[in-house]
């Protein structure tokens, strides 16, 4: 009897603790603990039994019973948890996975640095913006390339009497005359990051951009400063080994004009398929057109000033080595890319 106890228990531990669910629980209580079950079968034979031991057995079986009892009621409480409200707290969790800040939002972050470093402000205008600020007051042509519809996104609405057209600002320049307006006092240094857009997509032009645009405004300011803050921004942000050069150009807005070349990062400046004869153009600078001044408000006998406009995506490529078969692809969601980084 004692044997059939113990073998009874120990049949129904096991099983309970293998259950997952109420039902499976409940079939086996019926089994064991029911009116006609196998444990309430060991108990009606107690009264069969010698009386000399009667007492001892109905312990036994007293004990059991409980330990049976408590089994189906923790084994309950564990399916609830687990199975069937879906909860198990003994299983590891799942990591969210971490995310970082976007390659482009770090070199934004990296160049403001480097330019507030040496006393320049970052600054943000409208994207959304009127011809007048983007065109007209850089001194641009009233036929110039850059204004017809093909280069540049106007806005459908009326034009304002003063300022023209309403448009998606195609470079960071429109920001000039701003600062210049809104400026309270002199000199100005002001870093200007934010989006521009342009009617272009491909592999190695985006559609939305962005650029970084310095204007320094001051009494005395020449070519040589221009230069200066040329090289001080190479060094800090490409590192010494890189070299730059000056290109004479063209821009309506600035007079000296140039575009920024710097050395490639793939050949050293030998030369080879991805540059030209060693050199990468990173964008204009020059120094500023008397007429933008006077555009700004601001005195072109006693002021003058330097400016310059540089892509983003295109600072940064240069600097990582960052080699994508699409630049457009720095504007994706695809986290296989982006987690790259
Ligand atoms: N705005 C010009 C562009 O998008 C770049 C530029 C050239 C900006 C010369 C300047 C500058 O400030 O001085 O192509």
């Amino acid at each position: 009897m004692q044997e059939d106890v113990s073998k009874l228990r120990n049949e129904f531990i096991s099983r309970a603790l293998s259950t997952e669910n109420k039902e499976e629980l409940e079939a086996l209580r019926i089994e064991f603990l029911g009116k006609n079950g196998r444990f309430t079968a060991l108990l009606k034979q107690l009264k069969d039994i010698d009386p000399s031991e009667r007492k001892h057995v109905g312990e036994l079986l007293n004990e059991t019973k409980k330990v049976l009892e408590d089994t189906l009621s923790g084994q309950q409480r564990e399916n609830e948890q687990r199975g069937e409200r879906g909860f198990d707290e003994t299983i590891p969790g799942i990591k969210p996975p971490i995310g970082h800040i976007h390659l482009i939002s770090k070199a934004i972050d990296e160049i403001s640095a480097v330019f507030e470093n040496i006393g320049f402000v970052r600054r943000r205008y409208p994207e959304v913006e009127w011809d007048w600020f983007a065109f007209e007051s850089l001194n641009f042509t009233k036929l110039h390339p850059a204004r017809d519809n093909w280069e540049t996104f106007f806005v459908d609405t009326p034009a304002d009497p003063k300022l023209g057209p309403m448009l998606l600002t195609p470079h960071t320049s429109s920001g000039q005359a701003r600062e210049m307006l809104e400026k309270v006092t002199l000199p100005i240094r002001m870093i200007n990051i934010s989006k521009c857009y342009r009617r272009q997509s491909d592999a190695s032009h985006l559609t939305m951009l962005h650029q970084f645009e310095g204007l320094v405004i001051d009494t005395n300011i020449n070519f040589v400063h221009l230069k200066g803050t040329i090289d001080y921004f190479m060094n800090s942000f490409f590192g010494p080994n890189r070299k730059s050069r000056l290109r004479p150009y063209n821009f309506p807005f600035t007079e000296p004009s140039f575009e920024l070349d710097i050395s490639c990062d793939i050949c050293g400046g030998k030369g080879c398929k991805l540059c030209k004869q060693g050199w990468l153009e990173l964008g204009g600078a020059g120094m500023v057109h008397p007429n933008v001044l006077k555009a700004g408000n601001i005195d072109a006998k006693k002021y003058r000033g330097f400016a310059f406009g540089w892509g983003v995506e295109r600072a940064y490529m240069m600097k990582s080595g960052l080699r994508v078969p699409d630049i457009r692809m720095l504007n994706s969601t695809d986290l296989r890319f982006l987690t790259q980084f």
